[in-house]
């Protein structure tokens, strides 16, 4: 059996040196070292640069004073007084001279991508000011570190900045009310509870008004995330939706959800189906209504998760409009469509500047008589897209009014049964037949139908077909 090798240790300790008012040295004055000045400038040194010539984003930088310009030649004497050096000129051997300038004087020295003759080097970076994520292979997998910062970047709100600066600017507040032992305890809290999600998305005073609560010894409040949880395709997930999915005590969610986005809510979630199974009732919207407001009494934070997006076809107005009526805090995440995800997974543009100038959303759910209730004069029109959500019942009878009400009949028409997900089925047509093809197809999953000229389109630009087996989960219905 061969021994794992033990890892080399790093030579490198992680340190975050103030620079703010400091000289530093950069030597070069292409890309490279204007991307340093970049980074450095957000810790306001002074930045003095010695190059042959200046590229330039840093020659405006000097003509603004932003950057000082010292001249072509390097000279050892302006290294004196300089907290750190850095050489990022495309001369190895002049690197190597400015590296040793700077180390005979005990100096820190970065040779750009070398890190043999470099005292330090600079790690990946993800700022949330004042807040920074470092990340560092000590030199040995640059490329490694990047692609670690790319994921904790996605992983991270744009506002935590925010509210990393109100937790400093709260600590004397804290500080007055509380004794130290107690204080970590309310940051946990706070962090955990809807505050920081206030903070998150931008509202101060609301953060600050649960702070308040904590400090006045009261539960945390409840609260609803109204989430777009997208068409299908986990991967349309959004960053926000995936963050508060995370973070809920409980979920209501209705059938069209799959599996695999319900096993990304928090684990230890209570799971409430609300959703329609086949022959029975779904719970009555003003039940689920008022089991909202009561979860959110009850201090929880409650997930409302939806299909597609919340506003378009979800009821999620009319829930909302509950929770504003009985005072209860609510977020609402929007969510891909329906009609953006599967028009985009079957390769048909909703509009097009040859085809469709406008594209109308509507619902083919027949009223109690049978009827449908849509405009019909304003839909049958050239030159615009139809999408019709909930019309796989009534399909013959919207192809039959299209024709009746003046579209040809080799009108181009699609139904896409399961977009987004591994079992999508594309069935296009025009309008005489597309109703016998989906009846032959025995088509029962969630439907949508196009109806335009865009729908030609798709022989040219189907793309997801091909990669769907590989690409995606099953999508197992839930509930
Ligand atoms: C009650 S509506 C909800 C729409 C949702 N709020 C949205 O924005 O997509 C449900 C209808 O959306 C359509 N739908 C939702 N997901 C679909 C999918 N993956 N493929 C095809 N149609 C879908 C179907 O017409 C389904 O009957």
């Amino acid at each position: 059996m061969s021994a794992t090798p033990l890892a080399a240790p790093n030579p490198f300790f992680p340190i975050s040196l103030r620079l703010q008012g400091a000289r530093v040295l950069l030597v070069g004055g292409g890309e490279v070292a204007a991307r340093k000045v970049r980074l450095l400038l957000r810790a306001a040194p002074i930045i003095e640069i010695v190059a042959r010539e200046l590229n330039e984003e840093l020659a405006a930088l000097a003509a603004q004073g932003r950057v000082q310009f010292l001249g072509a030649a390097f000279e050892p004497a302006q290294i004196v007084g300089c907290r750190l050096v850095i050489a990022a000129t495309d001369d190895r051997a002049l690197n190597r001279q400015v590296a040793a300038a700077a180390d005979a004087a005990n100096i820190p020295v970065n040779v750009v991508d070398d890190p043999a003759p470099s005292s330090f080097i600079t790690p990946a970076i993800i700022d949330r000011a004042p807040l920074q994520v470092a990340i560092s292979s000590g030199g040995a997998a640059p490329v490694l570190a990047r692609r670690l910062r790319e994921r904790i970047e996605a992983m991270l709100p744009a506002q935590l900045g925010q509210l990393a600066g109100f937790l400093q600017r709260q600590r004397a507040r804290v500080a007055d009310r509380l004794p130290t032992s107690e204080r970590r305890a309310l940051w946990e809290r706070f962090l955990d509870g809807p505050g920081a999600e206030r903070l998150l998305r931008g509202d101060e005073a609301g953060g600050d008004a649960e702070l308040q609560r904590l400090l006045d010894g009261a539960a945390p409040g409840g609260e609803v995330f109204l989430v777009g949880a997208g068409p299908g395709d986990p991967d349309l997930l959004t960053f926000r939706a995936l963050r508060l999915m995370q973070q809920a005590d409980v979920v209501l969610y209705d059938r069209l959800l799959p599996t695999a986005i319900l096993d990304l809510v928090r684990r230890d979630a209570e799971r409430i189906f609300v959703g329609k199974r086949r022959s029975q009732h779904a719970v009555p919207q003003d039940e689920i209504n008022a089991e909202l407001v009561r979860l959110a009494r009850a201090g929880k934070r409650v997930l409302r998760l939806k299909g597609g997006d919340p506003f378009i076809f979800g009821r999620g107005g009319e829930e909302i409009e509950t929770l504003a009526a009985a005072g209860i805090a609510f977020q609402v995440v929007p969510g891909i469509t329906a009609a953006s995800g599967c028009a985009a997974y079957a390769g048909i543009p909703l509009t097009h500047r040859d085809y469709a100038q406008a594209c109308i959303f509507v619902t083919g759910h027949a009223r109690a008589d049978g009827k449908l209730a849509l405009n019909w004069p304003l839909l049958a029109q050239r030159g615009q897209t139809v999408v019709i959500y909930m019309g796989l019942g009534t399909l013959p009878q919207l192809c039959a009014e299209f024709t009746a009400q003046g579209l040809p009949a080799d009108w181009p028409a699609a139904l896409i049964e399961e977009g987004t997900s591994s079992a999508q089925r594309v069935i296009s047509g025009t309008l005489a037949d597309l109703p016998a093809k989906v009846a032959a197809a025995e088509v029962r999953g969630a439907s949508l139908v196009i109806v335009g000229e865009v729908v030609r389109l798709r022989e040219k630009l189907d793309w997801f077909a091909r990669h769907a087996s590989t690409q995606l989960s099953e999508r197992p219905l839930a509930g």
